[in-house]
């Protein structure tokens, strides 16, 4: 492919298999790969660290106080063949992952000036393209101008049903239904949320991927970018 370096913003549903996608293409392209979501469970790890929430409720001037000491960066660990997300230089990758953090990651991330932080520090990784950033408001906030913008979705009942065969597999007991809610209770925050919702940009185009493979769903995004940087 030509040496033309766009932007990739890749945003839609939780649990619709962006930021698998997300990491495959930028690998593929030998692009930077920014998980946005990690930013906001970065934030709250630091807010239950240094007991800023209370029962899901943040101290919203302690957090925003303590944005000014949150540097997030991030390293491609190739031993893993996964991106590994730092916190002042701290590993906190599997920390960031845990239920306490997916828990409290909702109302952090509605806090305006947390959004605008977040999103100030994503633009300035974005400011030599190259990037592929996965989220809710990549295409709609973050980028607004990227070159290609993708919207991911897939039925609650998709979703729902390739997470319970996942939790399933680590040997949790799970019922679909729970799932099924939880699901769709998580797509009804994202959309209705006052602070930048999650929405289909005008111009970006729907991978709805119901019924596709990854690697089917793989081929058909790297012809799109094929088709913008080959033009
Ligand atoms: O993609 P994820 O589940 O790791 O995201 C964690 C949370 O952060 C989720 O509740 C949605 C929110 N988020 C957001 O508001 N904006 C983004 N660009 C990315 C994630």
């Amino acid at each position: 492919m030509s040496e033309k370096k766009i932007i990739i913003a890749i945003d839609g549903h939780s649990s619709c298999g962006k930021s698998t996608m997300a990491k495959q293409l930028a690998q593929k392209l030998g692009y930077i790969y920014i998980d946005s979501g990690a930013m906001y469970r970065v934030v709250t790890l630091v807010a239950l660290r240094n007991g800023w929430m209370e029962n899901k409720v943040p101290d919203v001037a302690k957090v925003i106080e303590g944005l000014k000491d949150i540097k997030i960066t991030f390293q491609w660990d190739e031993s893993l063949g996964k991106n590994t997300t730092f916190l002042n230089g701290e590993n906190v990758e599997e920390e960031i992952r845990r239920l306490e953090v997916s828990e409290n990651v909702s109302p952090i991330s509605t806090i305006a000036d947390v959004r605008k932080e977040m999103v100030r520090q994503q633009r300035e990784n974005g400011v030599n393209k190259g990037i592929v950033m996965d989220g809710r408001d990549i295409g709609t906030v973050v980028f607004p101008d990227a070159e290609l913008k993708i919207f991911m979705t897939a039925s609650p009942e998709i979703r729902a049903e390739r997470r319970y065969k996942e939790l399933k597999e680590k040997g949790l007991d799970v019922s679909f239904e729970e799932i099924l809610a939880n699901v769709e209770g998580r797509d009804r925050i994202d959309s209705t949320r006052a602070a930048s919702p999650l929405k289909q940009a005008d111009d970006a185009l729907v991978l709805d991927n119901s019924h596709m493979t990854r690697e089917e769903q793989l081929e058909w995004t790297i012809n799109k970018v094929k088709e913008i940087i080959e033009g």
